[in-house]
């Protein structure tokens, strides 16, 4: 690529074994250059990176973590619903998006402080705004590339070229100040000497399992995975997280962040960028391709909102025979229960695959791959895209057929060719948050509405933009305020 020598693993068996184990240690690090952040969580490589992902991995394995990932997720969506039904009640196309992208931005900032950023405040405009501004940014665009090698010029390249090409660095550092803002706001509060400075600190080891998807291959020869080198030095002492800190707060007891005399919050505050630019337009892109190839398969949308209803009846009926307030709320510990949803939500993520290439890796050291010498700086990226479409996997890859992942008995089976969230040590901090967002986004969407899409067009033909992350061209569809006729 340019002048870079580049390496491309297109199969998941090349992938784990260079990615996982003793050979994904050579491949950790990320490339420098002027699309890199340097430091932080995505862009940072080296120890840095190793100390800020122990850092927030430990902040964040409490026992109460999915907890709170899930009030989060439900008070946003609450929010995020009011504007939906208001678009259904104009029956025109909409783009759903434009509501779904602050909802999405408002869950990690709400996982973060542990509650919502009040509805009409400053802070929830602005991070709206920068949100709004990062969306469309083209991160491999050769103008995007010179502006951040050379941010000055971009206000002069917008007038000359008449385009408009968003200033990273500046977006970045509007962000980076609102966070700094909360990062204050919670060191001022934090001087309660009777505060509870070892359960901020420690992490459960209890949860690990539940929050960190298991990468690790069996420890063969002496050589450590470092998935299995974090949870070794994540310690073992419990943090029920009884008083339901917020994970920010945890966050900012750890060693790694704890302030001192004349130190600086910069890899800090690019680790907590990191958890919205890597947190936002992922899910964001996710959602609108379930969505989107739900309303071009009306039949199979319709099965899923079947099976949404018929959980809830029951799950009412049960409630109410216990004796307890019957409700109709979505919760992540139902969606058990939704096996055809869960292959649907599979389905549409192996396919719109949203991060085709995962992000850059770099090897650290010379290396070999495949018998041939990879030498130390080549780029080593991962072709998810591939893995998600191998035909030896999947009859017919091109297809959405969410019954791929159930079994004669109509149970859910975990695709084998599936990563969307990356491989090793590098692995996604966000797939759990994830993975609980985009599953209640789409069950209650699907409970409260119909999707109609707006011409007969196929899904195969819509447009998409083919970047760092994978995402529809102006994705549009009508809601229609779901009767949930058939109920079960
Ligand atoms: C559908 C949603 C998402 C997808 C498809 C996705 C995918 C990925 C992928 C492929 C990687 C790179 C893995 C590698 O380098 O091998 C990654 C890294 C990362 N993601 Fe996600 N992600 C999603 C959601 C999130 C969320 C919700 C957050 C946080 C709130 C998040 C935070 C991060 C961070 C901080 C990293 C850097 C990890 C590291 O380099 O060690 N992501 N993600």
């Amino acid at each position: 690529m340019g002048n870079k020598d580049m390496v491309y693993l297109n199969t998941l068996e090349l992938v784990e074994k260079y990615l996982e184990g003793c050979n994904g240690e050579q491949f950790l690090d990320r490339p420098t250059g002027p699309a890199a952040f340097a430091e932080g969580l995505i862009f940072g490589s080296g120890d840095k990176w190793k100390n800020n992902k122990k850092a927030f991995l430990k902040a964040m394995h409490t026992q109460t973590l999915l907890e709170d990932m899930e009030a989060a997720v439900q008070i946003e969506l609450n929010i995020a619903l009011d504007d939906l039904y208001q678009k259904a009640e104009t029956g025109e196309p909409t783009k759903i998006g434009d509501t779904l992208l602050p909802a999405c931005a408002n869950v990690v900032s709400s996982f973060l402080l542990g509650e919502s950023l009040p509805k009409a405040s400053e802070d929830r405009t602005i991070l709206h705004g920068i949100v709004k501004n990062l969306e469309n940014v083209d991160l491999t665009s050769p103008l995007v590339q010179f502006s951040l090698k050379h941010p000055k010029l971009c206000w002069y390249l917008k007038k000359i070229l008449w385009q408009d090409i968003v200033d990273i660095h500046a977006t970045s550092g509007r962000l980076q100040r609102l966070i700094g803002g909360w990062i204050n706001q919670i060191r001022q509060k934090s001087v309660d000497p009777t505060e509870n400075q070892a359960q901020l600190i420690a992490p459960d080891s209890s949860s690990v399992d539940n929050v960190t998807p298991q990468v690790s291959k069996p420890v063969s020869d002496g050589c450590v995975t470092t998935e299995e080198y974090f949870q070794r030095h994540l310690g073992h002492e419990q943090s029920m997280n009884v008083n339901h800190y917020s994970i920010l707060r945890r966050i900012l007891a750890q060693p790694e962040f704890r302030q001192t005399e004349g130190s600086k919050d910069e890899e800090l505050l690019q680790s907590l960028v990191d958890m919205f630019f890597g947190g936002v337009t992922t899910v964001l892109s996710g959602l609108e391709f379930i969505l989107m190839y739900l309303s071009k398969n009306p039949t199979m949308q319709k099965l899923a909102q079947q099976e949404i209803a018929h959980v809830l009846v029951k799950e009412t009926k049960n409630s109410s025979s216990k004796g307890n307030q019957a409700q109709n709320e979505i919760t992540w510990s139902m969606r058990e229960k939704m096996p055809y949803l869960r292959a649907c939500i599979v389905e549409g993520l192996r396919l719109g695959c949203v991060t085709p290439s995962s992000v850059p890796h770099v090897a650290s050291v010379d290396a070999e791959i495949e018998g041939y010498s990879v030498p130390r700086g080549t780029l080593v990226f991962v072709s998810l895209y591939s893995v998600h479409r191998d035909q030896e996997e999947y009859a017919e890859p091109t297809e959405f057929r969410p019954e791929r992942h159930l079994d004669s008995e109509g149970n859910f089976r975990p695709p084998k060719n599936y990563r969307p969230y990356g491989i090793g040590a590098r692995l996604c901090l966000g797939e759990a948050l994830s993975e609980m967002e985009i599953f209640i986004f789409v069950a209650v969407i699907l409970k409260e509405f119909t999707i109609v899409p707006p011409e007969s067009k196929k899904a195969s033909e819509m447009k998409t933009h083919m970047r760092i992350v994978h995402r529809l061209k102006d994705f549009e569809c009508i809601l229609s305020a779901s009767g949930m006729e058939d109920e079960a």
